[in-house]
């Protein structure tokens, strides 16, 4: 049995909204770094990145991430970049079951237009585009992506998703 379980992915692929859902199905505790790193230095991390930039909250998500993954038992999301700085990719491979939620750029982009405010890593990219930026930006991502011990296609509906993280940690 699964009990500690990190969700990878790009801004809008569904790790809250999975997360959620397989930790109610599991049984086991859930945790949103980004709510963590929050909780942990006292702001959000939108103001985070915007007022401390991008290198401060990289820091302090590191730190967050090995507050969580020291507990016995888990479901994090983690950020869409978390996998992809220092060695926090192999920090989350030793210690837990790693899953891939992939999804297209285009179904990213579709997501993420009408919420990009709430994004600053997005918030200045023009609508028109945000999918070329976003192919970009998971050709840069993927390498660490894809090191995941398990893929999810995560185009489709939350039901469908859940369904098939399931049937892989069977
Ligand atoms: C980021 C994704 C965000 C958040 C921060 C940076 C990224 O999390 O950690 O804005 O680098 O992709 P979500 O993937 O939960 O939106």
């Amino acid at each position: 049995m699964h009990t500690k379980i990190v969700l990878l992915g790009y801004m809008g692929s569904g790790k809250t909204t999975i997360g959620h859902r397989l930790a109610n199905e599991l049984k086991l505790p859930f945790w949103d770094l980004d709510e963590v790193i929050g909780q942990m230095f006292g702001m959000s991390v939108q103001y985070m990145i915007t007022r401390k930039g991008e290198l401060y909250f990289r820091e302090c998500e590191q730190k967050a991430l090995k507050v969580v993954i020291s507990n016995q038992a888990y479901i994090l999301a983690t950020g869409g970049g978390t996998p992809c700085y220092y060695n926090n990719l192999e920090v989350i491979k030793n210690s837990s079951t790693s899953i891939y939620l992939q999804c297209n750029p285009g179904t990213l982009a579709e997501r993420l237009v009408p919420e990009k405010q709430n994004r600053p890593l997005i918030a200045d990219i023009e609508d028109d585009f945000m999918t070329e930026f976003i192919a970009k930006h998971l050709f840069e991502r993927n390498p660490y992506y894809q090191q995941a011990h398990y893929t999810i296609d995560a185009n489709n509906s939350p039901d469908i998703v859940l369904e098939d993280v399931l049937s892989a940690l069977d």
